[in-house]
């Protein structure tokens, strides 16, 4: 798991799937690796293009963003 975020940039025009189990082989969106657990993807879309930095770390308050949560997890 990366403990750092994603910079991407988004469209207005897709919709994202946020990857927030961490298994994913294509981070930071969501490969489907989650399959058979309990979890699930987040999905989103943008109202205008942007770029973001996406959480990596799966720990954020507000997913999908970074929220700054990974500068208090441990090494
Ligand atoms: S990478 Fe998860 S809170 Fe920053």
């Amino acid at each position: 798991m990366a403990k750092l975020p994603y910079k991407v940039e988004l469209s207005s025009e897709n919709k994202y799937f946020w990857c927030a189990c961490g298994l994913s082989l294509t981070q930071p969106f969501c490969d489907g690796s989650h399959r058979g657990s309990d979890k699930k993807s987040l999905n989103f879309e943008v109202a205008v293009p942007q770029t973001a930095w996406l959480c990596g770390c799966k720990m954020t308050k507000n997913p999908p963003y970074c929220d700054g949560t990974h500068n208090q997890l441990e090494e």
